[in-house]
């Protein structure tokens, strides 16, 4: 007969001996332990895993200086120039949406949106009913208008305020070199401090 080649150990080896030679002499105690010592390595892998960096988030788009703008002026920032900023315009008031790309930007669901005046977009509930020119929404129902107000406020809480869209004829306001884009600020309530 084959000699087991694991060393049994004596028995006044004590308590640890005992268990030891308990352990090899069963080939299914054996099958066991190896199982055992699998889990343990896939579970420090696990924890080793977890400890490894978080990926640093892309680090914020820079802001951009205030300025108000006309719609041909707008639809510059549609996201599809590389490295330039993604705009669109909501009741008169230009947001930065860049940190919103997957949604604006190419191939994201609200892509019409981007470098256009959204108002009449959101009074209806369509994308697609955004206007290459000046887009005059003072046909739009109160109750449009008050669906309007709502996405205005929701992109306000959320983006940047740019500057106001200007309609034909009307002129940008003069704003300081380091004035940036503003979050909450209304150009109204802007206006009135200018005054
Ligand atoms: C059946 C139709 C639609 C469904 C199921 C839908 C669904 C959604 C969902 C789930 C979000 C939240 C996404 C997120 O935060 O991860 C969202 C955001 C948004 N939706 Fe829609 N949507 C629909 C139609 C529209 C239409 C027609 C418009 C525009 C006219 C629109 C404009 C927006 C905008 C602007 C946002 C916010 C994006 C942001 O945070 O910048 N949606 N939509």
């Amino acid at each position: 007969m084959a000699e087991s080649t694991a060393k049994v150990v004596e028995a006044d080896d004590g308590f640890l001996g005992g268990i030891y030679n308990e352990i090899v002499a069963s080939p299914v105690n054996l099958a066991l332990l190896a199982a055992i010592g699998y889990l343990v390595v896939k579970i420090l892998q696990g924890w080793l895993r977890k400890e490894e960096p978080i990926p640093t988030p892309p680090p914020p788009p820079p802001k951009m200086k205030r300025q108000d703008m006309t719609v041909q002026e707008l639809r510059k920032y549609d996201g599809n120039t590389p490295d330039t900023p993604i705009l669109l315009a909501v009741n008169g008031k230009i947001f930065n949406v860049t940190k919103g790309r997957r949604f604006y930007g190419p191939g994201g669901p609200y892509e019409a949106l981007a470098g256009h005046d959204a108002s009449r977009a959101f009074a209806l509930f369509q994308t697609d009913s955004v206007k290459e020119e000046y887009d005059d929404i003072s046909d739009l129902t109160a109750t449009e208008m008050q669906s309007v107000k709502e996405w205005e406020e929701q992109l306000g809480d959320k983006y940047d305020f740019v500057g106001k869209l200007l309609k034909p004829g009307e002129e940008a306001g003069k704003y300081s070199d380091d004035e940036e884009e503003k979050s909450e600020e209304s150009p109204k309530e802007e206006d009135k401090k200018n005054d």
